[in-house]
């Protein structure tokens, strides 16, 4: 049967960055994401007699090693099946890939939701949180709806994301501004086996579980300048951590400082907005809806880059369309 999911991708205002358990991807610390509703992964999977190897098309292209991270989780899911049946996989992003989009994110959870339906397995939703959660960390966290929690867990079993509010719950906007399309040369999973030679990532697991309560606190409280302040601290400590890794990672690139630069610039004038940044150069910002427009015209003065204006989300969803 063929099945086809739609998944957000997220993005994490507390970052999931470390491993204690590579294969099962459990992470060092817990996390807190949104959904965002204009970054979304297209997936239709057909598990069937009729094909004698699996055929895996992204969008629009075939790439060996992403692939062969596709056919992996492809046997997963047929272990859990029971089952020897190839699939054919059809996937794709309304977005650029790569460049700290969260693509690996909306993609396994379309890819999870997808194959799983495909397959004839019925799992609960914690369920396809862990499962997504195998294919890549943040995948977990596009699973559920609206602002989610993935929670550390101690194993694969306890190490799944649940949503702590709803999509409606508060009017905030993630406006990612993009300049860099395509592959960034250190994937999030490469980038993340050196965490542990940063000298600042102990510091970082000394204070991490008092952050994400007083995230979850400053959310609850719709405390926006509190909540920005600390989304903007938390990506500074990510990047810095990256930074003095052994060898140095570095995602920002001279457009980044300069969207950095801007937005501590607007808030001085009066505008609230912050900034997070992911495994890569472009930077979100997160700002009030409210303030969207004002935003947008400031956004428009800059050359040479592109803006997806994003709110929280439903997590990942069957549909009716199909992709082949
Ligand atoms: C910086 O989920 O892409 O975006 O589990 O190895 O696939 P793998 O890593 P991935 O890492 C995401 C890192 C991040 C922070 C975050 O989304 O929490």
């Amino acid at each position: 049967m063929k099945a086809t999911a739609i998944a957000p991708a997220n993005i994490a205002f507390i970052k999931y960055w470390g491993k204690k358990d590579e294969e099962l991807r459990l992470p060092t610390n817990g996390s807190i994401s949104m959904n965002l509703s204009n970054l979304l992964t297209t997936t239709t999977v057909e598990f069937s007699s009729k094909y004698k190897s699996d055929e895996i098309l992204i969008n629009n292209k075939i790439d060996e090693k992403e692939n062969k991270r596709v056919e992996n989780f492809l046997d997963k899911v047929r272990q859990m099946a029971k089952s020897n049946l190839r699939a054919k996989v059809v996937s794709e992003n309304n977005f650029p890939k790569s460049g700290g989009l969260a693509s690996s994110a909306s993609g396994f959870a379309a890819l999870t939701v997808a194959a799983t339906a495909s397959i004839g397995l019925n799992l609960s939703k914690e369920e396809l949180s862990i499962l997504a959660r195998i294919g890549s960390g943040s995948a977990c966290r596009s699973i559920p709806h609206g602002f989610v929690e993935w929670f550390e867990g101690n194993d694969s079993q306890s190490s799944f994301a649940q949503s702590i509010h709803p999509v409606d719950y508060w009017n905030i906007l993630d406006i990612i501004v993009i300049f860099q399309k395509g592959d960034k040369k250190i994937t999030s999973t490469d980038g993340q086996k050196l965490v542990k030679t940063s000298l600042f990532f102990k510091e970082r697991l000394n204070n991490i579980k008092n952050k994400i309560e007083n995230i979850k606190e400053l959310i609850k409280q719709k405390d926006f300048i509190n909540f920005g302040e600390l989304v903007e601290k938390e990506a500074l400590e990510l990047h810095a951590i990256m930074l003095i890794s052994d060898p140095p990672i570095l995602y920002l690139q001279p457009k980044s400082i300069e969207i950095i630069q801007a937005v501590w610039q607007w808030r001085s004038e009066g505008l609230s907005v912050y900034f997070t940044i992911d495994a890569g150069p472009n930077i979100h910002l997160i700002c009030q809806e409210k303030d969207q427009k004002q935003l947008v015209d400031k956004l428009q003065k800059i050359k040479g880059i592109k803006y997806i204006v994003n709110s929280p989300t439903v997590g990942t969803r069957l549909t009716k369309k199909y992709l082949f």
